[in-house]
């Protein structure tokens, strides 16, 4: 009855937070399944930020209630950020549901399972769901222990199989955001915003470069924020660059790349970061939310476009090869044609390679909940499509001047079809290419040949790299 699989929704943060939650859950002993039609324990990892997401994992859980029928002991958890958003009235939609454990509880994950356990063992009738949605001081400290792919890989046995290193991972560096965007859930979901101490991320991404990974992606609601209260500047220099220089000093660690900054924290001394540290991939996800100064007031976002293209450029003065990705809400209320056609101008204007464009999803309890001038579906869906279009032309743009150059990319191992082997270039684009399994891990010049809309397909371009 040890069996868990975790069924992850929403962002990076979100994977991270599984497989924390997993890492912690072995070490008690479970057993971690990639099906979860052989688990005894489901635990749905949740995201709040928009009405999609949470109603995704509702029907989900209310779906899984059946499986109690025939399967009495199933225990069925609700983790995480809609955990943390609704708290025990899931239970009124969703009785079934043993555990509710929210964002800063991830870390008694395995003492519930286990009491769950030892109760259902002698008998005992649960009366009651256990449900934990407490703050705890300290608590973003909790994430930082790793599952990695070659420990999968011996748990199951991985007799004859090619056991690959994984080669990237994610890093906790923050939890929380303080911000107040008039949209967000976060803030509710995921409390203040607290930082974990600098040199314990450091000997994190120290043992994961000693494990084989190369590639680190730090991950925060707010990064550019990163330490601010615990750290102070050094000569101009912030404390989150101060720590994209000490990860930069890991040997064996390749390509760092980070997610999310906040436009108005990013200032010059992470421009001029891109210009002395090698290591950083020169891609960088800058949420804009909106092109219009009117909007972006209502929306709480302390920026103008003037500012936001002033970082676009300013990073494209340092690295002109420079890869952008944003995130955007259509339809927030009150936003007019004259508004939208601002973000249009600017989402082209910065020439994105990737973007999440999101149609504003109402979210109780955030300040835009209650402003007039809604606006309709078919509106928000028209504008949805128009930037899905533009980014579509910027991303083939962008792509055929890729074709035919050589682009540095990290080997991370087989494709979907297991034939070839998959990587991905500075810019975070995929790339698919015959190789030897010994190349994973490895940095390899690639020559791009031919594309399709979302992968690039190359042959390595050293004579004598495959040896
Ligand atoms: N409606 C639509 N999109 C939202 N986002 C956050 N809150 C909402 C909302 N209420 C988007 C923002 C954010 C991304 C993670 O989700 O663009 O950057």
């Amino acid at each position: 009855m040890n069996r868990v699989h975790i069924k992850t929704y929403g962002c990076q943060m979100n994977e991270r937070d599984s497989e924390a939650v997993s890492a912690m859950l072995r070490a008690r002993g479970y057993r971690m399944v990639a099906s979860e039609d052989d688990c005894d324990v489901l635990l749905l990892n949740t995201c709040s930020v928009r009405d999609a997401a949470e109603q995704k994992a509702i029907g989900k859980a209310a779906y899984l209630s059946h499986r109690k029928k025939r399967q009495p002991d199933f225990v069925i958890g609700i983790l995480g950020c809609m955990a943390q958003n609704r708290g025990a009235e899931l239970l009124d939609k969703l009785p079934d549901v043993d555990l509710i454990v929210g964002t800063q509880k991830f870390h008694q994950v395995p003492d519930y399972l286990d009491n769950i356990r030892a109760a259902r063992a002698a008998g005992v009738p649960i009366s009651s769901s256990i449900v934990d949605i407490a703050e705890e001081a300290g608590s973003q400290n909790t994430i930082r222990d790793h599952v990695l792919a070659q420990d999968v890989a011996a748990a199951s046995g991985g007799v004859g199989e090619e056991i690959a290193p994984q080669v990237s991972a994610f890093v906790s560096i923050q939890q929380g955001c303080n911000m107040d965007c008039a949209f967000c859930i976060v803030p509710k979901t995921r409390g203040d915003e607290r930082s974990r101490p600098m040199d314990d991320i450091v000997a994190e991404c120290r043992a994961l470069a000693n494990r084989g990974v190369r590639e680190v992606t730090l991950l925060g609601q707010i990064v550019t924020s990163y330490g601010r209260r615990d750290y102070v500047h050094t000569d101009g220099i912030s404390p989150f660059v101060q720590l994209l220089e000490k990860v930069s000093a890991i040997e064996g660690i390749e390509r760092i790349r980070f997610t999310s900054p906040h436009p108005r924290g990013f200032k010059q001394d992470l421009v001029e970061a891109y210009g002395r540290l090698p290591k950083l991939c020169g891609y960088v996800h800058l949420p804009m939310q909106s092109g219009s100064n009117r909007i972006l007031r209502a929306m709480n976002r302390p920026y103008t476009r003037e500012r936001y293209l002033e970082i676009v450029d300013s990073l494209r003065a340092v690295r002109p090869d420079m890869y952008f990705s944003t995130d955007i809400i259509v339809g927030f209320p009150g936003e007019t044609e004259e508004d939208f056609a601002e973000t249009r101008e600017l989402f082209g204007r910065a020439n994105y390679d990737m973007a999440y464009i999101f149609k504003y999803s109402i979210r109780t309890g955030t300040p835009a909940a209650t402003l007039g001038d809604q606006i309709p579906d078919e509106v928000k869906e028209a504008r949805n499509a128009e930037l899905l279009g533009l980014l579509q032309q910027n991303s083939l743009r962008r792509t055929a001047t890729l074709i035919g150059t050589v682009e540095e990319v990290l080997v991370e191992g087989r494709d979907k079809t297991g034939e070839r082997f998959m990587g991905r270039t500075r810019g975070n684009r995929v790339c698919v290419f015959d190789a030897n399994p010994r190349l994973i891990g490895q940095l390899v010049p690639l020559k791009i040949e031919r594309a399709s809309v979302s992968t690039l397909y190359g042959e390595l371009a050293l004579a004598g790299v495959e040896g």
